[in-house]
């Protein structure tokens, strides 16, 4: 039995748009600014923000957008620079740790890596470096 899979080969999945189709690195690039979180469909098709680094840029990790408290999907406030809950209020900063409640924990990581122009997420089970904690979601 092979699951079915369109990752890289190691428990990872290539981001893609709200359409289904392969983010491409190059296409994203040109049309992210420096700073900007965009929504991509990531591991178990978690809604997971590439965040835009610097100039021609991603940041090696991902967000995952599910709300630690009951789930809503967060969205990014590049005003605020943060990440405002819009259920229940919780604020997270812009890499995704919790600032305000009720949300308990700060959003979940993913690695996310840029192969022949797709980005690669795959799990991130190392140590939280926002934190300093171990993941709470592995
Ligand atoms: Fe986000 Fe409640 S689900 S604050």
């Amino acid at each position: 039995f092979i699951p079915p899979s369109s990752g890289s080969g190691s428990g990872g999945v290539t981001a893609k748009d709200a359409l289904g189709n392969d983010i491409l690195v190059s296409d994203f690039l040109a049309s992210h600014k420096t700073g900007e979180r965009s929504l991509a469909q990531g591991l178990k098709g978690d809604p997971t923000y590439i965040v835009v680094e610097g100039e021609q840029a991603l940041a090696s990790y991902g967000i995952n957008a599910v709300c630690t408290h009951l789930g809503c999907v967060v969205p990014w406030n590049s005003g605020e620079n943060k990440f405002i809950c819009p259920c229940h209020g919780s604020q997270y900063d812009n890499t995704g740790k919790v600032v305000r409640g009720p949300a308990p924990l700060s959003l979940a990581l993913v690695h996310a890596t840029v192969q022949e122009d797709k980005v690669s997420f795959t799990p991130w089970t190392e140590t939280d470096f926002r934190t300093g904690d171990d993941p709470w979601w592995s």
